[in-house]
């Protein structure tokens, strides 16, 4: 595995793999991976001729600076998980690197409502953050393919709309989410989940499920499911739901007809950590 830390560097090496004909496959990461990063970059592997996984602890999409500063930082097992499924290329600049002018160089892109709700209700900046420096590694790497997760639905969609805001000459492929054999969801920010916390996080999972099996009954009225997952979650002590909502799979709206793909996404404190997940319903 090759590693760079500056992106002229990183430039100059894949301008000759594109030269050379290899595809390009890019999993954008902020480290502390897991079994779910593992997946998008045996998906990458399988699908390009070279891969690059990056890893960069956005400071400008967190809203809240205690969360960056937890943020789990595991970078010598991150190398050797790399390096067991060989991914080929490792991309792992410096702040510096990626705002040379500050951190506050804004993304001139709107997103409307699709950014504005749901998480971007409740971590205001995040999905600018987000998109803001996904660009900038889509500048970087251009790869034919990039490979992100359904845990982060709503990151996924605007991802989807950045690539077709900006021409980017790249295609999204979204990757199954990964879970414990319990069901709950794979994420970096599980590490800090204590015993009891863990054990209650199963709920999100069996929660979603529930309504899912419940939302095929025509005569549960979408806001009765969102009302009993709420309730649902909100008896048992130790977890604090922030919204459970079900929206259009596409545009995040809310449901019109039963008949549109519908996807129920949840954010639920627990233990002081927050864990999203979702469910796609039909
Ligand atoms: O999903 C993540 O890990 C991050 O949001 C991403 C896409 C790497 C951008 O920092």
């Amino acid at each position: 595995m090759i590693v760079f830390k500056h992106a002229q560097s990183l430039d100059r090496y894949l301008i000759k793999c594109k030269n050379r004909g290899q595809k390009i496959g890019f999993v954008p990461t902020m480290g502390a991976l897991h079994q779910g990063h593992i997946s998008l970059i045996k998906a990458s592997k399988e699908t390009t001729d070279l891969t690059v996984c990056s890893i960069f602890v956005n400071p400008t999409q967190f809203n809240d600076p205690t969360d960056f500063q937890n943020y789990p930082s595991t970078l010598s097992a991150d190398m050797d998980i790399l390096l067991a499924v060989e991914c080929e290329v490792l991309f792992m600049p410096s702040v510096k690197e990626m705002y040379p002018n500050g951190l506050s160089d804004p993304l001139k892109i709107d997103f409307g409502f699709i950014a504005q709700t749901l998480e971007g209700e409740h971590r205001p900046g995040h999905f600018e953050g987000m998109a803001q420096i996904v660009e900038k590694l889509l500048r970087i790497v251009k790869p034919d393919f990039l490979f992100m997760g359904q845990k982060d639905y709503q990151q996924q969609l605007i991802v989807g709309q950045l690539i077709k805001k900006r021409k980017f000459d790249t295609r999204l492929m979204v990757c199954p989410t990964l879970r414990e054999s319990d069901g709950l969801a794979m994420s970096s920010r599980n590490v800090r989940l204590d015993k009891k916390s863990r054990k209650l996080a199963v709920k999100i999972s069996e929660t979603l499920k529930f309504i899912k099996t419940a939302s095929a009954k025509p005569s549960n009225t979408l806001k009765q499911l969102e009302q009993e997952a709420i309730n649902r979650l909100q008896a048992i002590k130790g977890i604090d739901p922030e919204y459970f909502s079900i929206r259009n799979a596409t545009t995040l709206k809310p449901v019109r007809k039963r008949t549109e793909k519908m996807v129920a996404l949840t954010a639920v404190w627990i233990g002081g950590v927050r864990l999203i997940d979702n469910l796609l319903l039909n």
